[in-house]
């Protein structure tokens, strides 16, 4: 079933019928993002790492939920989860991004400067576990998109930094279905990461979490 499919998993005919049906009956893809896809894909190495439609019209729904002064992101790559952040945001609020690539900055700022929500975003070029406590605020949500290997290093150094009641949002906590994979688990850093990370939510007394078996795998994690 596509809402569980993982990104990279081979699809089957239903999975790919019924993304299709999802991408049709949902907010459309704004034409910038549409654009800003093709580009990747023509330009860029692993443009599937990009949120897509549905995760990106999901993340635009979390802010409007949640309507957060200040927000949080690790792993800008395109800038493509940013304008969905962005778009979702109220008047006022603010999304700092974090990418460690700088041969990325030209091109994320072009979309942003294209975008009637780039106002709502600041970029930092730099390494996310250097950058976040440098902050004079404290964030209402996070969304963690960086390096899987780093994810507990990223949830630690947020977690410092969220209010209470807080979320964090992290990406990809189903890593491909390599979560239950043994021979994967057994042998691969990025896998190591991502489980160790959904163990540590897990037995943390001081969150809550829930994982959305959507696309990668998304988890809700709320600050108590
Ligand atoms: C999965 S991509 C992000 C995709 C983007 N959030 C989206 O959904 O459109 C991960 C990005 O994290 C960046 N990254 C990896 N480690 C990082 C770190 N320590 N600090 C900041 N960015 C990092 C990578 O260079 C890469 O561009």
């Amino acid at each position: 079933m596509y809402v569980c499919a993982c990104v990279n998993m081979m699809k089957t005919k239903s999975d790919l019928l019924l993304q299709a049906y999802i991408e049709e009956h949902i907010e459309d893809e704004p034409k910038l993002l549409k654009e800003l896809r093709r580009q990747a894909h023509l330009t860029l190495l692993r443009p599937r790492m990009l949120s897509g439609h549905l995760q990106g019209r999901i993340l635009k729904m979390f802010m409007q939920m949640i309507r957060p002064e200040h927000v949080l992101e690790i792993g800008t790559y395109t800038g493509y989860s940013a304008l969905c952040i962005a778009e979702g945001l109220p008047d006022g609020s603010l999304l700092d991004t974090i990418e460690i690539n700088d041969e990325l900055e030209n091109k994320i700022l072009s979309f942003f400067n294209a975008s009637e929500h780039g106002k709502k975003i600041k970029l930092h070029i730099g390494d996310a576990l250097e950058i976040i406590p440098t902050f004079p605020y404290s964030f209402d949500a996070v969304f963690m998109d960086g390096n899987k290997r780093h994810y507990k290093a990223y949830y630690e150094a947020c977690l410092g930094k969220l209010r209470q009641g807080g979320y964090i949002f992290a990406d990809n906590t189903l890593w491909d279905g390599h979560v239950v994979d043994e021979e994967i688990r057994r042998n691969d850093q990025q896998t190591k990461g991502i489980m160790e990370f959904n163990d540590m939510v897990k037995n943390d007394p001081r969150v809550e979490v829930v994982i959305l078996p959507i696309r990668d795998g998304i988890s809700v994690i709320r600050v108590k």
